[in-house]
């Protein structure tokens, strides 16, 4: 995929459109932190220090099996939804899901390998794996471009907003609690105050307050002391 260009000029555009329900814009948010973090750390990473060196191993790990599920949640459920309505139009983005699912295979091997590497050759193997990680996070910024634009055209053209909501509450139904905090842990703090207090608002309202309270729990140190300090007087509660 190209940079192009006109798509800036869509900015423009896009103020002026009615929004409509983007069911890809916060766990790609997620996503696009939890991989730059990742492997920005890894890209720093002391190789002689045991200690950080199995941490940034487990940490690459972790994103892995975070990207795994991600793209069998969007497989299961996402997919269905625009081929029954389009067929054939999640197709190139499903093949390339297939060839994630081999990468991230190749990467977590890698990890592995990394982590269980003779001192005198860990410097070289971290490397390696930071140029492959990193053509894999440039791979699905481009990735995850698409589905927002492409395939969130399709979603629009034949479903309604609540529709969309529908779908999107049924995905995160299937998510087990402890991926699910995974995912607020990258997803909460790299939204913009007005989008973290609206998500936050709505779990006070329908989840258990344990989950609410863990994900403060899970937010807070993520979070400046003036962002904080906004989500403390939205949601009403003590700073
Ligand atoms: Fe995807």
């Amino acid at each position: 995929m190209q940079f192009n260009p006109q798509e800036i000029s869509a900015l423009a555009q896009a103020e002026a459109a009615a929004p409509r329900m983007d069911m890809y814009a916060f766990i790609h948010k997620a996503l696009r932190a939890f991989m730059t973090d990742t492997l920005t750390g890894l890209g720093r990473m002391d190789a002689d220090d045991d200690l950080e060196l199995s941490q940034t191993g487990a940490r690459v790990l972790q994103l892995l099996d975070f990207c795994r599920s991600h793209l069998h949640h969007e497989n299961a459920f996402v997919h269905p939804a625009m081929e029954r309505h389009a067929p054939g139009s999640a197709a190139t983005v499903a093949r390339e899901h297939e060839g994630h699912e081999q990468a991230i295979a190749a990467l977590a091997a890698g990890a592995v390998q990394l982590m269980h590497c003779p001192r005198e050759r860990r410097a070289r193997v971290a490397h390696a794996l930071y140029q492959q990680l990193a053509l894999f996070v440039a791979h699905n910024f481009e990735h995850m471009h698409q589905e927002e634009t492409g395939h969130n055209a399709v979603l629009w053209a034949h479903y309604s907003d609540a529709e969309l909501a529908a779908l999107e509450g049924a995905l995160v139904a299937s998510i087990p609690p402890d991926e699910m905090m995974v995912t607020l842990r990258w997803m909460l703090p790299y939204m913009t105050p007005a989008e973290r207090a609206m998500m936050l608002g709505e779990m006070r309202r329908n989840a258990p307050p344990q989950a609410f309270e863990a994900a403060l729990g899970v937010v807070r140190p993520q979070l400046s002391p003036a962002e904080w300090g906004k989500l403390a007087r939205a949601l009403g509660l003590a700073q």
